[in-house]
Parts: structure tokens; sequence; C-alpha cells
């Protein structure tokens, strides 16, 4: 039997295990024969509504490792991965390390694998908010400038590259100092366009939680400079209590655990306790991803801080307000569908006005054709040896 190359999956935090599922069905669809995959959870998260749902619901394999590293402050959760991810590297002797993303799993991923020469292919390379304040920017830049293969799902990530020196016509064989950049659609495209039906089959969560299709709105809020900044995050909330009593629609909220724990603690004005008196306003825990995907398909708008759930917002054509002071995914705005209001609840109000006023018809399909993961495998197959 021929050598099977071996890659060593690292996943993490929640999107990353979602994303994972994608590359894992085109390997057991079609690269059994060629591709092994070994899965590492770094633990980054470790709520059964944060991991372990998506496992079986998306068919990814269980991981073959988890380092059980869990939450604490950045050095010590990197460091912590990075030692448990370089003893892996060392028994396993992979070909290459796949790598999605932006978070803490991603960086561990990228220096434990280029200290020990081990190749990186990165999945979602290229993205720049050009905001160095965000965690998620020094990780994706340190990680695909120590990678050998890029997969870039946007044109805008693609140009990003070759803006910082990456050649376009690199020839093979592919190492760290001469890497190979594609602009080669989303992962997460994929992932949507193959779940969405069995979402619409399967999930009960509208029915769980009195929602009606087109008569309410879905958010998500995470990020550390919206849940960590008192002033912020009340205003998002004031927001979201207007536009629920203004255009009379519901809000629905899978709240990160990283914002239930502070909810309390960092609204102001008595926002809390409107918040709990609102029966508009549904806080819910975390949902698995084929009920993410329902309330997706069903809301009239989406209000979010999320990377993930923004770009969802578009492959389901529907309107979003982007609660962050810039985004990777410029495409969106520049379609006129989303609309950036960072954490400033007058702009949120107004954005929601605009955008429940007028109809969007026309997505370009500017995240590829759906088949991004059998794309990176093939390439995978043909460059790593
Ligand atoms: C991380 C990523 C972020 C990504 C997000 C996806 C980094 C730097 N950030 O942010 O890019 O958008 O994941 O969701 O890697 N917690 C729990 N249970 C869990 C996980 C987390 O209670 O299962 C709580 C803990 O209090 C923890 C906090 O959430 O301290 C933050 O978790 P962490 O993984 O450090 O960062 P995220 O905000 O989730
Ligand atoms: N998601 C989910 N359940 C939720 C919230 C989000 O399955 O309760 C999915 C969402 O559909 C998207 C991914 O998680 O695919 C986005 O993850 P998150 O917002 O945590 O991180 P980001 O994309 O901002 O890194």
């Amino acid at each position: 039997m021929s050598h099977k190359i071996k890659i060593l999956t690292i996943i993490g935090a929640r999107p990353q295990i979602i994303k994972a599922s994608a590359i894992s069905r085109a390997i057991r669809n079609n690269y059994k024969d060629t591709i092994q995959e070994i899965i590492v959870h770094t633990g980054q998260h470790y709520d059964a509504n944060m991991s372990a749902v998506f496992f079986g619901e998306l068919e990814i394999p269980q991981p073959d490792y988890n380092l059980n590293v869990g939450s604490g402050k950045h050095g010590l959760q990197t460091a912590e991965m990075i030692k448990g991810i370089e003893e892996i590297i060392i028994n396993e002797k992979p070909d290459c390390m796949v790598l999605y993303g932006d978070t803490n799993s991603t960086l561990a991923g990228a220096i434990a694998a280029s200290k020990l020469h081990c190749k990186i292919v990165h999945i979602e390379a290229g993205l720049r908010s050009y905001n160095k304040a965000m965690p998620e920017e020094i990780n994706r830049i340190l990680c695909d400038h120590c990678a050998t293969m890029l997969f870039s799902p946007t044109l805008t990530g693609y140009q990003n590259l070759v803006k910082e020196g990456f050649a376009i016509d690199q020839l093979p064989p592919f190492t760290p100092d001469y890497p190979k950049i594609y602009y080669c659609g989303d992962i997460m495209f994929d992932n949507t366009l193959y779940f969405s039906k069995i979402a619409n089959e399967k999930s009960e969560i509208l029915k769980k939680n009195k929602l009606i299709d087109n008569k309410y709105a879905l958010a998500t809020i995470h990020r550390d400079n919206n849940t960590d900044d008192s002033q912020r995050l009340t205003s998002i909330f004031k927001a979201i209590l207007n536009i629920s009593i203004s255009k009379n629609i519901d809000f629905v909220i899978p709240l990160h655990p990283r914002t239930a724990k502070i909810l309390k603690d960092n609204l102001l004005n008595n926002i809390y306790q409107q918040l709990m008196e609102n029966k508009h306003i549904k806080i819910i825990e975390p949902v698995s991803f084929l009920d993410m995907i329902a309330l997706e398909q069903n809301a009239v708008l989406v209000v979010t801080d999320s990377g993930g759930v923004q770009k969802e917002a578009y492959f389901l054509q529907k309107p979003c307000i982007i609660l962050r002071p810039q985004t990777e995914w410029i495409e969106l705005t520049e379609h006129g569908s989303s609309i950036i209001t960072d954490a400033d609840e007058a702009r949120i109000i107004d954005a929601a006005n605009l955008l429940l006023s007028k109809s969007f018809s026309n997505f370009p399909p500017i995240f590829g054709n759906g088949k991004a993961a059998e794309f990176i495998c093939s390439e995978i197959a043909a460059n790593i040896k």
C-alpha cells in the first residue's frame, strides 16, 4: 500500500470544530486512501454546547488527542497548548499540520509546528482587519507567515497576502520559504450549503423558543472589546431593546459563555433588568450548528460581532449588522447587505432601520462554489510529501 499523507489537524474553539467538519467530510468521501487525519483538540472550548455538541451532528471524527487546556490568560493558555502539541508532533511525525482561522489554538499549532519543521497548511489565510489590538489579528499574521500552503477564502484575503510579499507564481516544491497561496473559496460556505437542508428538516429550535419565521432577529455577542467594556456592552443591548420594541420583533440571543458570565455585572443603567423582564428578548444557551443555521435561515435580521455569523448571514441572504469597528470580510459591506456599526447605539438603530426597509436579492457567489474543502484536499494530496 502506498504511503498516506498524515495530517495533524488542530482544533480548539467552536468555529474551528465546525470548520474542520468540511475537510473531514472531503477526506471521508474522496481522500480516505490518500490522506490520514489525526485530530488534536486543544480544549480551548470545553462546555458541551461549545464543543461536544458539534462532533455527532457534523459527523466529525472524535479527536485522537485532547489537551484539555481550558481557559486562562492568553500567554499561559497558548504556552500549554504549544507544550502539548509539540509532544504530539514528535510522536506522530505528521507530514503537515492543518490550522484553521485565528484563535490561540491556531497560533499554538503554528509555533509548535514551525519549530519542528512540520509544514503548515493554513485554512482561512490572508484575512486582515488591520487592527492589531485584536488578538486574532496577531494570531493570523503570525500563522500566515510561517505557513507553507495558504488557502484564502476571499480574493481580498489573497490580495492581502500578495501585499505582504507572498509570490503569486510559486512553483513546487512548496516550503515555508517558498509558500504557495491560493484563493479557493470558503469551507464554511461548503458547510452552510451542506447542512442548511438538514437543519431545516431536523431543527426544533424555532418551535422550542416560540419564534415565528421572519418575525425575529438573531444576535450573537462575544468579542472581548464588547463584553469587557461596560459602555459598549450597554450600548449594544440598549439598541437591541430599542429595535425589538420599535420594529415589534423578537430577539433570540444564543449567548457565548464569556458574555453570559459578565452580562449582569457589565450592563449599566438597569438594562439587565429590562432585558430579563422583556419577553421578546430571548437570551438562550449557545446552540448546535444545525440550530444556528435554522435560526439564521429564518431570521429577518442578524446582529453580530462574530466573524463566522456575519458571513453565514450573507450565505443565507440575510441583512446583517456588524458590531465591530471594522471587518476582515469587506466584501459583505461592499455588497450593502451588511453594515458596520461598531458598538454605537445610534448607528445600530439607524442600520436596522435601513436594512429592514430594503430587500436584498442578488448575492453574488464570492465565497466559491461549495467545494473549497475538496480543492484543499486535492492540493494537499498533490503537494505534501
Ligand atoms: C475565542 C477566540 C475568538 C473566537 C472565539 C469563538 C482567541 C484569542 N479567541 O474567543 O477568536 O472568535 O473563541 O467562540 O483564541 N468559556 C467557557 N466555556 C467554554 C469556553 C470559554 O465558559 O467552553 C469562557 C471562559 O470564561 C473563558 C472565556 O469564555 O475565559 C473566553 O474563552 P476563550 O477561549 O479564551 O476566548 P473566546 O472569547 O471564546
Ligand atoms: N455558532 C453555533 N452556535 C451558537 C453560536 C454560533 O453553532 O450558539 C456557530 C456559527 O454558526 C458559526 C460559528 O459558530 O459557524 C461562529 O463561531 P463564533 O461566533 O463563536 O466565532 P468567530 O466566528 O467569531 O470566530
